[in-house]
């Protein structure tokens, strides 16, 4: 997988539940929408769905920058350097991320020795300044609820070298299809991505 266009602005979506076609998902197909136009190119990728093992803190890619292991997280990485717009989703579980998304972090590894180790860019092209959003629900009303994943986030975001939009999160979304009943959500993701573009 990868992008195509030349000269397209470069959206990386990423799907990070395991549940297909569920909250999180909904509010990312919406942001994609917001941020479709004719001069954007978009990337899907549904972690669930790759093969990406947890990072054996190996130490491999400390002299090269290179992540050692040979699965999905190779064509992610590559993803990762390319895209100019990153919109990550992920409910909440356990008050952090998903263990799918929080594998595809800290994969990402391999990224940090490259940006504070080796002092090489980590985006194929820096003259773009490179956007991050994230999306997310969970099914209680905790006030606290998005806290810990928002620090995770602000990091892997800091370590891609993209700025943060302000997180789009609702509270008290805990079935299949909650988010269709929100009277905001969908439209306030929409907006989230077409401010991306
Ligand atoms: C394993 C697991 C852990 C969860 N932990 C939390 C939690 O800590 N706090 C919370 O508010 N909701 C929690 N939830 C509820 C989910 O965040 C909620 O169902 C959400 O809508 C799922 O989003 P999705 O449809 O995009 O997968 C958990 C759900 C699962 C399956």
């Amino acid at each position: 997988m990868n992008f195509e266009k030349t000269d397209a602005l470069k959206v990386l979506a990423i799907a990070g539940s395991p549940r297909r076609n569920g909250n999180t998902d909904l509010l990312l197909a919406r942001a994609i929408e917001g941020a479709t136009s004719e001069k954007i190119e978009v990337v899907k990728i549904v972690l669930t769905e790759m093969c990406i093992a947890p990072c054996r803190h190996c130490d491999g890619c400390l002299p090269t920058g290179r992540c050692v292991v040979e699965d999905d997280q190779q064509n992610v990485h590559q993803l990762l350097r390319a895209a100019n717009r990153i919109i990550l989703a992920s409910p909440i579980f356990f008050m952090g991320l998903t263990a799918q998304t929080k594998a595809m972090i800290d994969r990402c590894q391999a990224l940090w020795v490259l940006k504070y180790v080796l002092k090489l860019p980590v985006p194929y092209d820096s003259k773009i300044k490179r956007k991050g959003l994230f999306l997310s629900v969970g099914g209680t009303g905790f006030t606290k609820l998005f806290e810990p994943a928002l620090e995770t986030v602000k990091v892997f975001f800091r370590v891609l070298e993209c700025e943060m939009e302000p997180p789009v999160v609702f509270r008290r979304i805990d079935e299949k299809g909650d988010i269709l009943k929100h009277p905001t959500a969908l439209q306030e993701a929409f907006e989230a991505g077409r401010r991306l573009v």
